[in-house]
């Protein structure tokens, strides 16, 4: 390793640093993350001052975390990473239906749910009601696939972010499975926008920036079924205030759907008569077989 380092040698010092690596990929990744690192550096100019600050804010946001709080996820959704990844394998667009961010609120504890059953817990809100259909490419019914979905409440609150109020028990959160037309159906109560957490460091950047931490009223869908890719998706509320001001880019044209209102005296999609307003939500999702 040569002593005679300048702001320019040392990139390449580095880098030759991980020659020795066993796993190729090893290799290219840090040896491209260093390029760009160190690009980026010089780029800019980072100043000692900045530097001191970024890694405060890195200390900081390591300790932010918890088991259910995942602030380093956030820093890369915000800053656009998560759906960056997610659209490099899966640039969306065609006869499959789109996927996005998976996002910190699923639970994998989550109950098994009946199709029709009533998912809202002990929450209260405006009924909503869920009805969706599972598709291979070729338009036939994906039979016994596993569904979880998960939502907030109509004030933009998940059920883990008030285990207090509700004792611990999980709420608007389920895994159900398709019948054999690849139907599954639910109710539940409407969710709303909400922000992303801004009391930790991610919320310093949000601020700086003038930047709205609100993600549109969303619903979120995580579908296996056997011989078929893994979907996790969300379908966006069309007329949400939010819905091309997403804080952490998670919406796609594609998955964008119209939550319907309903006035009290009309019937369910479950036939029931009801006597307050509801919303229905209808998707039809397409998996994409394994093989693909
Ligand atoms: C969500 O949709 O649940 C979510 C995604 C990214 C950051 C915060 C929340
Ligand atoms: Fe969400």
């Amino acid at each position: 390793m040569s002593i005679d380092l300048t702001a320019i040698s040392i990139t390449e010092e580095v880098q030759k640093t991980f020659d020795g690596a066993e796993d190729e990929r090893v290799k290219e990744l840090f040896t491209c993350l260093v390029r760009h690192l160190h690009e980026f550096t010089r780029e800019v100019r980072l100043t000692s001052e900045e530097w001191f600050k970024a890694m405060d804010f890195l200390e900081r946001v390591g300790k932010t975390c918890t088991p259910t709080r995942q602030e380093f996820v956030l820093l890369s959704d915000i800053l656009g990473l998560s759906v960056l990844v997610d659209l490099i394998y899966h640039p969306g667009g065609g006869s499959v239906t789109d996927s996005t961010l998976l996002g910190p609120f699923y639970v994998e504890g989550r109950p098994t749910a009946k199709n029709g059953s009533d998912i809202s817990g002990e929450v209260e809100g405006t009924p909503m009601f869920v009805n969706c259909r599972v598709l291979d490419s070729d338009g036939n019914p994906v039979v016994n696939a596993k569904v979880d979905t998960w939502h907030s409440d109509g004030e933009g609150f998940y059920d883990v972010q008030m285990q207090d109020k509700l004792h611990n028990h999980l709420a608007m959160r389920a895994l159900l499975t398709t019948d054999a037309e690849g139907r599954f159906w639910y109710r539940s109560v409407t969710p709303l926008y909400y922000p992303v957490p801004t009391d930790g460091p991610c919320g310093e950047i949000l601020r700086a920036a003038k930047r709205s931490p609100m993600r549109p009223e969303h619903v979120h869908f995580w579908l296996h079924a056997d011989g078929f890719e893994p979907l996790i998706t969300m379908l966006v509320r069309s007329d949400d205030p939010y819905l091309e001001h997403d804080a952490v880019f998670g919406v796609r044209r594609n998955l964008v759907a119209d939550f319907v209102h309903h006035d009290a005296g009309e019937t369910a999609p479950d036939g029931t008569r009801m006597n307050e307003p509801f919303q229905t939500v209808e998707w039809t999702f397409v998996l994409s077989r394994a093989e693909d």
